[in-house]
């Protein structure tokens, strides 16, 4: 059997980045339009279970908004790509030469889930975050960005503190929408940037990207949009968006592999300093200076993550053949959770637009008389469930979210956020132990230590699993 991609065109004698040996060809491939399937893909760990006080019990994962487990489609091109690995644009090889087709594939299977358009580049990351950080570096100088209140540390941060005009948290999308508008309208500047979130990673609220992307062309600014929370749930689409960038993490979207992306506009990115300064990322260096590359390879210094690109690629495809039914599984699971936690006393669900803004599957929420961080424990030891406790790197909107004019305050939430590794039947517990929680209190006897809350007894999670290398 052939391991030569259909694409592979092994006599291009294009020269290589470090120009010292020949680059692959890459022909670029129509993306094949696969009918829609309406079968939910699977994840690689589908199957686990985990000990508990009461036993040994299927893990309900409902902590995607932090990590997604891999598909196994995912795992299955990883696999595959390692038969061949070998170094990206670096090697005359014939391994070479494939992974480095492989590696410009990925982009462009990425670049087509991102709807990027002509001349946009698409650059490798690490993660969301390492992606705002490569944009932040590459913005030309004295631009003014534009963030609100409600974003994630790793948008609300990288910018600089002195040309960052912060907006506070707003009460409603028209709030939001007449806000910036303000705020542009009272800080020009040649070069301007407005960044929003297009899902919310604290209440899984949508803001409609569309609308401010509108907003800030009209006032001659830019738009970045963080995908972090939507890649696995719902389309992204730079161009019908009109938006100018997005990021996005493979960690979130069912390629935990290391890589993430930036993609967008290519002149910024082309006429910014190198993120990563190294081999691959220069066209030339002489004793008299250097030429840097354009094009994603300007941020891609040193022997690129193609394993992670592989991995993100091939889960991008997944997704795109199986739209439908992940957005179908999501909001059933979705409507179940939320009627389920409304029906339990003291459960208070976290929301910056109100109780009917679109939202994916990630809802956060306080339980009256109760640490956020014990429900979260007591979920994990007493009923396997996977949840997240804390304020999620989104601080100034959970304080906000959770302020109490009585003085009551809860200072942390739990948050629930469903993906493909979640169950009805996982939604169907939590909302149970949760309602268990606050009718009957815990099962175990549990005690606030120095490093946290402690169960009395063994801690059912502190088995001896036999190291994986
Ligand atoms: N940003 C990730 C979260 O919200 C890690 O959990």
């Amino acid at each position: 059997m052939s391991v030569l991609p259909s694409t592979l065109d092994s006599t291009h004698p294009a020269a290589s980045l470090c120009g010292n040996s020949p680059a692959p060809a890459v022909r670029t491939r129509a993306l094949h339009v696969v009918p829609e399937s309406r079968t939910l893909p699977t994840v690689v760990g589908a199957g686990l279970r985990v000990p508990t006080l009461h036993g040994e019990t299927a893990y309900a994962n409902l902590d995607h908004a932090a990590s997604t487990p891999a598909l196994e489609t995912v795992k299955a091109a990883v696999d595959r790509a390692l038969e061949t690995y070998s170094s990206v644009h670096r090697g005359a090889g014939f391994a070479s030469r494939l992974t480095s087709t492989w590696y410009e594939q990925a982009r462009e299977e990425v670049a087509a889930f991102v709807g990027a358009r002509e001349g946009d580049s698409v650059v490798f990351t690490r993660t969301t975050t390492d992606s705002w950080a490569l944009l932040s570096k590459a913005l030309p100088s004295r631009t003014t960005v534009f963030v609100f209140d409600s974003e994630h540390h790793s948008t609300l941060l990288p910018w600089g503190r002195f040309r960052t005009v912060r907006l506070p948290v707003p009460q409603t999308v028209e709030d939001a929408h007449a806000l910036l508008e303000e705020a542009l309208a009272d800080h020009p500047s040649r070069h301007r940037l407005v960044v929003v979130a297009a899902a919310s990673n604290v209440t899984g609220e949508v803001w409609p990207v569309e609308r401010f992307a509108t907003l800030a062309h009209q006032h001659g600014a830019r738009i970045a949009v963080d995908a972090a929370q939507l890649s696995a749930h719902r389309t992204i689409d730079l161009a019908e968006w009109d938006a100018d960038y997005v990021a996005f993490s493979g960690h979130k979207t069912y390629a935990p592999y290391g890589a993430g992306v930036l993609a967008g506009r290519s002149d910024w990115l082309d006429a910014g300093s190198p993120y990563l300064v190294g081999g691959g990322a220069t066209r030339s260096v002489t004793e008299d200076g250097t030429t840097w590359a354009t094009g994603p390879a300007r941020h891609e210094g040193g022997s690129p993550n193609v394993i992670g690109a592989i991995a993100l690629a091939a889960a991008c495809s997944t997704i795109a053949r199986h739209r439908e039914a992940i957005e179908e599984h999501e909001s059933r699971l979705l409507e179940r959770l939320r009627a389920g936690l409304d029906e339990v006393a003291g459960v208070e669900v976290l929301s910056i637009f109100g109780e009917d803004s679109d939202r994916v599957g990630v809802v956060a929420f306080t339980v009256e008389g109760w640490d956020s961080s014990l429900v979260s424990q007591v979920l994990s030891v007493e009923h396997g469930i996977g949840v997240r406790d804390g304020k999620f790197c989104a601080h100034l909107l959970v304080d906000e979210l959770l302020e109490d004019p009585w003085g009551e305050r809860a200072a942390t939430a739990v948050r629930v956020s469903i993906g493909l590794g979640s169950t009805l039947e996982g939604v169907e517990r939590l909302v149970a132990a949760v309602a268990r929680l606050v009718e009957h209190g815990t099962d175990g006897t549990w005690t606030l230590t120095g490093s946290g809350w402690a169960v009395e007894g063994t801690d059912p999670r502190d088995v001896e699993v036999e190291r994986p290398w």
